[in-house]
């Protein structure tokens, strides 16, 4: 059984409120594909989750509660998502047992988040893992790994290939300034070693991206592992 899974940053598919337009190219682009048995299909939070939680935070709400806010807008996200797919869940499932289960029936399973102190990266590894999966794609709003951040430094370089210890050396160098989007969480990238599951980081909007990958695992971007 051939599986992957993606994990569909939040900033790619926001719009107002989600870019419907992406969502539908790339819903075609896949389901186009036949070089896959099942998908599973990992939404961020992205502009909806954030405008709730910067607002509630203003206000002392408590991080765990402000979590559960995220995760419900990861769930409306995977939902409106899902929608655009013939072969797929119709109910999001809450925990990746739920939706590892699914994707033996589907050959598209969309989720959010699951529970509160991680993001939809880590909810996406796991699933990979779950599910034996060995290629994660995870759609950024940059086209990938950069040996400093591209925003502040113009000479910062792409790298091509790096290994899970320098992939997760970066990741914590770049999580320790306040707010700036890390390529990848730690935790997700701690789980991507233990199973040898090798992550692709690519901008998350250009869809031949997506189909070099599940055909030929190559890419533009950024692999890790
Ligand atoms: P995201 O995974 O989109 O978070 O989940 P992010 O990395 O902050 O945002 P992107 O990558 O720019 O889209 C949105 C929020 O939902 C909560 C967290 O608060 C997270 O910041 N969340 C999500 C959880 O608590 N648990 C989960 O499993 C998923």
């Amino acid at each position: 059984m051939k599986t992957a899974v993606i994990s569909l940053g939040g900033s790619i598919i926001s719009g107002d409120p989600l870019d419907f337009e992406l969502i539908l190219s790339l819903s075609k682009k896949l389901q186009s594909m036949d070089d896959f048995d099942h998908l599973g299909i990992v939404v961020g939070g992205g502009k909806l989750a954030r405008s709730y939680i910067e607002k509630l935070r203003e206000f002392g709400i408590n991080e765990n509660i402000l979590d559960e806010i995220g995760i419900n807008a990861t769930r409306m996200n995977a939902l409106s998502i899902a929608s655009f797919f013939e072969n797929s869940n119709t109910k999001i499932p809450e925990t990746v047992n739920e939706a590892a289960e699914l994707m033996q029936i589907y050959k598209f399973v969309v989720m959010g988040g699951t529970e509160p102190g991680h993001t939809t990266d880590t909810v996406a590894a796991l699933l990979a893992e779950r599910t034996n999966c060995k290629i994660l794609i995870n759609g950024t709003s940059v086209d990938g790994v950069y040996d400093m951040d591209p925003k502040k430094h113009p000479d910062a370089k792409k790298i091509a290939n790096i290994g899970y210890a320098d992939a997760i050396a970066l990741s914590s160098r770049s999580s320790t300034g306040a707010g700036p989007n890390v390529f990848m969480d730690i935790t997700s990238l701690h789980i991507a070693m233990r199973s040898k599951i090798r992550v692709f980081v690519i901008n998350g909007r250009i869809l031949p991206e997506y189909e070099s990958i599940l055909k030929h695992q190559t890419t533009d971007g950024t692999v890790i592992g």
